[in-house]
């Protein structure tokens, strides 16, 4: 068999075999409370579903352009615009399956040997998978407790070297939930400034759950890096749309049509049903995503308050998304140990922190897309480790 040596270097997202086994256990009727799973627990709102239906009864389940219907591509661009006070052309904007696709694209096409690619640790485990395929030296910037998960811009910037083609920041973050505030992303901003020669990714895919009110701005909003800016968006989080497959991005205009083509080798265009929904989710009412944030923002305060109160925990105060990520090493047990204890033993899927980099050894995240009942249950279970 011969097949490219590079598919070796492909690693995989620890959440989805989780989900199998626990799956797997509770067919076999065990009592599972699955606090693993990094998607919303919530129905996509009903005007949302009405669109998809209307848009395949009125024919529109065809091919699109590559890059996505024009009307869905104006509509994020007027919205970037609402939120960020940010111009951005439809012309910069891609519509893909999902927002994974941007970190597919984004490291091929930065990535290969000689290149240097920086990702946050702990992170979405698909940035280091993909760094490694595309051929490029996978530079973890460890985010640490101390910092609250949070970037050290002076850690980042002596990280960076004249090979650093790519810099990938994730905000809020994935799986600590850490926030970064304005002033600090002022700061990171600046210090980018220095490195013309890098381009970054944004992924800000959680950008709408943020609690307290508080407000993280895009880095869309920078003009002085915004011609060598990918942002990675979309739907699947905000909308509870994860297996829609919707994801939006922006490209510079020099890296674009790359992406672009991409796109046409790859998936062709996304899909044309989950286009027009997305269009009616960007357009339509907003007040089920309301809702959602401040349902996600309610079981923060409590998995937080009530982690802290045991005596093997302690946890960090996330800022966004929908995880915790606590610190479980007073219980004597590595992260992956305490997962295996949990699922097997207490009936409790988490993911173990080693799942998301080297530096997530201490920690398990567990995720609060789940009902407040399961997450007291899944608490108390896990009290006694
Ligand atoms: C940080 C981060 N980026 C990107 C994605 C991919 O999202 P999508 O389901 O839209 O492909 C996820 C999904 O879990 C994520 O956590």
């Amino acid at each position: 068999m011969k097949v490219s040596k590079r598919i070796f270097n492909l690693e995989t997202e620890t959440a989805f075999s989780i989900l199998a086994n626990a799956n797997k256990l509770s067919k076999e009727g065990r009592d599972i409370v699955n606090l693993g799973i990094g998607q919303p627990d919530f129905k996509t709102p009903q005007n949302i579903q009405e669109a998809a239906i209307k848009a395949i009864r009125d024919g529109y389940h065809g091919y699109t352009p590559s890059n996505g219907i024009i009307e869905l591509r104006e509509a994020i661009s007027e919205m970037i615009f609402m939120d960020y006070d940010a111009k951005t052309s439809p012309e910069n904007i891609l519509i893909t399956p999902g927002g994974k696709p941007v970190i597919f694209f984004s490291t091929l096409i930065f990535g290969g040997e000689g290149n240097e690619i920086i990702y946050p640790d702990p992170g979405f485990p698909i940035y280091k998978s993909m760094i490694n395929y595309s051929g490029a030296k996978a530079v973890p910037l460890v985010l640490s407790e101390q910092d609250d998960f949070q970037i050290n811009i002076d850690k980042l910037e002596s990280l960076i070297t004249d090979k650093t083609s790519l810099i990938i920041i994730n905000k809020p973050n994935n799986p600590t939930g850490s926030f970064i505030p304005k002033e600090k992303i002022q700061k990171l901003v600046t210090m980018l400034e220095k490195f013309p020669h890098t381009y970054i990714l944004s992924d800000e895919i959680y950008s709408k759950i943020i609690f307290e009110n508080k407000r993280m701005p895009s880095l869309l909003e920078y003009e002085s890096i915004k011609e060598r800016l990918i942002v990675l968006e979309g739907w699947s989080k905000t909308f509870c749309m994860t297996g829609w497959r919707l994801g939006w991005s922006v490209w510079p205009n020099n890296i674009y049509e790359f992406a672009n083509k991409m796109c046409v080798n790859d998936h062709s265009c996304p899909s044309s049903i989950s286009q027009y929904a997305g269009l009616e989710a960007i357009k339509g009412p907003k007040d089920e995503v309301d809702k959602i944030v401040k349902e996600f923002e309610r079981r923060k305060n409590f998995v937080f308050k009530n982690l802290n109160n045991l005596k093997n925990i302690k946890c960090f105060k996330p800022g966004g998304a929908f995880y915790a990520f606590p610190n479980i090493s007073k219980s004597g047990l590595g992260g992956k140990e305490f997962s295996d204890i949990a699922l097997n033993e207490k009936g409790v899927a988490l993911v173990p922190g080693t799942s998301f980099g080297y530096s997530g050894n201490d920690f398990v995240r567990i995720s609060y897309a789940n009902s407040m009942e399961n997450l007291e249950k899944g608490i108390y279970r896990i009290s006694t480790i």
